[in-house]
């Protein structure tokens, strides 16, 4: 039998899940499944569908995949990760038959509302996801986030509700999660929202994020190590779609190289990663991506790799690029020098 826990470093973008689960099935996903009942119930009741339960906690995780092993089920898998990037970076368009929201965390304080997973955006990106006619099910007892997935669900053009009404406040058929019981325990209302994908055509601003063939410059500078190891100092890019830090720098041991912890932030993918400034001979550097960390070659590691050569070139008026695999207009990018 295939392992439950699946990790995330060996997914593709997106994933064939087909092969994941060994077999083709619909696919069913519950996102933020914390102590994992609902998710083995929902798979011990979904025999003949591919279930996959995604949750950010890790410690939820290993509670989960033990309770799918007692039950010896061998149609779910589990996966940490954050919902939205699953969504956008695993999940090719049109691949999900159902999901399941339970009691997601309602993050109540002013200041944290944008942390709310639920609003027109995300269900825009779910609605790209899902198989037309796809159900959704929400459930919440928060009274404020009941009416911001109401306002949410009511506004969006591509899902409709299932039944007569935007939500149920009763729903004794299916298995009671821990927070629909707690919060029923202390005598809130539970909000049920049942809805479907419509038919209709879905406009897909969110593509799956892309890998790269490994990205490389080569430069010649007059410059030694110690010259640009003593220039370095804290940089970021100005690009808007995409964020690159340069961080600490650091000298590789051997003392050909110079390694840069570099943080890239492009929706929905965050890598903090290592960049290699290395000396083949006098005079002439190759400027890489380091392989610690499973990294992604995205566009935005192209973007931190031009970035830097770009920066080294304009220490000298004698150095240049040699030759590199980027897309060229990438080497015109700025650095600004943090403060
Ligand atoms: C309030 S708990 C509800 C747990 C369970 N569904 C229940 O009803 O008992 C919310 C869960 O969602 C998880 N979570 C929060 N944000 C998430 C995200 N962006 N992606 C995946 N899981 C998330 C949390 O770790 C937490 O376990």
């Amino acid at each position: 039998m295939l392992s439950t826990l699946l990790h995330n470093h060996l997914l593709s973008w997106p994933v064939d899940w087909t092969a994941v689960f060994d077999r083709e099935a619909p696919l069913i996903i519950e996102i933020g499944f914390g102590g994992g009942h609902f998710l083995v119930d929902l798979a011990q009741r979904r025999p003949l569908a591919n279930v996959l339960g995604v949750e950010i906690s890790l410690p939820a995780l290993d509670k989960a995949q033990r309770k799918v092993q007692t039950a010896a089920l061998s149609n779910v898998r589990v996966l940490q990760s954050d919902a939205r990037y699953l969504l956008q970076a695993l999940c090719a368009p049109e691949s999900i038959a159902e999901v399941y929201i339970n009691f997601p965390d309602p993050w109540p304080k002013a200041r944290q509302l944008h942390r709310r997973l639920i609003n027109e955006e995300f269900l825009h990106l779910l609605a790209t996801r899902m198989v037309p006619g796809g159900l959704l099910d929400i459930g919440t007892d928060h009274a404020d986030y009941a009416l911001a997935i109401t306002e949410a669900l009511e506004a969006t053009p591509y899902f409709h509700s299932r039944l007569a009404t935007t939500f149920v406040t009763e729903d004794n058929e299916r298995l009671r999660t821990k927070y629909e019981q707690i919060g029923l325990d202390e005598g809130r209302i539970c909000h049920y929202y049942k809805w479907a994908r419509r038919e209709t055509a879905v406009p897909n601003p969110y593509p799956v994020p892309k890998e790269f063939p490994m990205p490389h410059v080569v430069l010649h500078t007059p410059m030694d190590l110690d010259a640009i190891q003593a220039r370095y100092g804290r940089m970021r890019t100005n690009d808007e779609a995409r964020h690159v830090s340069f961080m600490e720098l650091f000298r590789a041991n051997e003392g050909d190289a110079l390694f840069v912890e570099t943080y890239i932030k492009e929706e929905p993918v965050a890598q903090r990663l290592g960049l290699v400034i290395r000396q083949r001979e006098p005079g002439n550097y190759v400027i890489s991506l380091h392989e610690l960390g499973f990294p992604r070659p995205t566009v935005g590691v192209q973007l931190a790799i031009a970035a830097l050569a770009r920066w080294l070139v304009s220490l000298d008026d004698e150095a240049h690029i040699l030759h590199h695999n980027l897309p060229s207009q990438m080497l015109e990018v700025d650095v600004i020098h943090a403060a």
